[in-house]
């Protein structure tokens, strides 16, 4: 067996999934441990997302308390299958983004990785993302690689999407290079919407969505945001869509709307920029697989269905997957190629200059 663990806390803020994979062979997931983030470090890590007084110090200390829910969870998950952090050959941590700027040159995962390795006893590889970037790149995303050794097929013409705070397309297609890119907000807007009006974390499986109306006025306003017709390589976050980019697509609507309405057409918004993506840059698509916590969501399930009836719409389940832990996955594999010095990124995805090794390795 090859162990290592790959860390994923992701831009929903939810919390941070661990999952011990074996490397060995095709990736296996062993176990895995999910830790919430504490709300007090969840709401600094969300106003770390924007500029603010003493930025430098705070980041630092919220980096180090993440570290530690991190180590704390290792520490559980290893006790829990008996095994030792001498067992383990490497964490991948991925950190959490609190900046992703790539058109400036840089996107900020914080996570205090040395930290990480003195609280474990195990090697950390860490900041996956600057290589790519420093090379021309977006960074991100960088799990079609991953999705490509996991789910290619011979025959069938495959994509994936992973719904989490955002969403990120892979393209799949028998004998031609992966492709992948940020299609757009995934469940940050819904989840950002819900908080405000029925003060909940989240959509639990779009029932509220579900009971609303799409306007389709407005949902067709929205898609006119110049991010959807771009090709990729493209990636997206946190700073562009926005609770305020909400506002400001809502104040020009101008109409007012039920807030539930609102909830069914960011639903739809989800759908369709990954619908319209996928069917604009992979038309022969057969299969679609869907990952990320929103793969729970069955109003968006439903939607993606009826926007692409071509297709068959599943979770990643359908292939033997859970659809929960293959981004934490991911990083555990993109941890063993930084240690193997195999590269991780692919330059049809992320746009970089050429294939780099990405990471840096915190040795126990
Ligand atoms: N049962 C569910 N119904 C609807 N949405 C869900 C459900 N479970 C999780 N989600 C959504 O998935 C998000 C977390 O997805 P995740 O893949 O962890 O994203 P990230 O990688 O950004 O952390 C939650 O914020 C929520 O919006
Ligand atoms: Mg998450």
């Amino acid at each position: 067996m090859a162990l290592y663990l790959g860390v994923m806390s992701g831009t929903s803020l939810d919390g941070i999934d661990i999952a011990l994979t074996d490397l060995l062979g095709q990736p296996q997931l062993l176990a895995h441990y999910f830790s919430p983030l504490p709300e007090a470090l969840r709401s600094e890590l969300l106003a770390l997302c924007q500029s603010g007084p003493d930025e430098l110090a705070r980041q630092a200390v919220a980096g180090n308390a993440w570290a530690e829910c991190v180590a704390t969870g290792i520490k559980q998950l290893l006790a829990e299958q008996n095994l030792t952090a001498a067992d383990i050959c490497a964490i991948g941590s991925h950190g959490q983004t609190v900046r992703h700027e790539p058109a400036r040159g840089f996107s900020v995962q914080i996570g205090a990785p040395a930290l990480l390795a003195e609280l474990t006893g195990i090697s950390v590889v860490a900041d996956f993302r600057s290589r790519d970037i420093a090379a021309g790149g977006q960074g991100a995303p960088l799990v079609p690689a991953f999705h490509q050794q996991l789910f290619a097929d011979d025959i069938e013409v495959r994509a994936l999407v992973n719904i989490g705070g955002f969403s990120n397309l892979t393209l799949l297609t028998p004998g031609a290079a992966v492709q992948g890119f940020d299609c757009g907000p995934g469940n940050a807007l819904m989840d950002a919407w819900i908080r405000l009006h029925r003060g909940q974390d989240y959509d639990a499986d779009g029932t509220w969505a579900a009971s609303g109306h799409v306007n389709h006025t407005l949902l067709t306003q929205l898609l006119e945001d110049p991010f959807f017709a771009q090709r990729g390589p493209k990636s997206t976050g946190r700073e562009y869509f926005h609770p305020a980019w909400l506002q400001a697509q809502l104040k020009r609507f101008g109409e007012k709307l039920e807030a539930v309405d609102i909830q069914a057409t960011l639903c739809a918004l989800t759908a369709h920029c990954i619908s319209q993506a996928l069917l604009a840059q992979q038309p022969q698509c057969q299969r679609l697989l869907v990952c990320g916590g929103g793969a729970h969501n069955r109003q968006l399930m439903a939607l993606l269905q009826q926007a692409l009836p071509a297709l068959h719409v599943d979770t990643t389940q359908a292939l033997g997957a859970d659809p929960d832990w293959l981004e934490a996955m991911a990083f555990a594999w993109l941890a063993k190629c930084c240690v193997d010095g195999t590269p991780g990124n692919r330059p049809a995805v992320t746009g970089a200059r050429g294939l780099r090794v990405l990471g840096a390795i915190y040795p126990a």
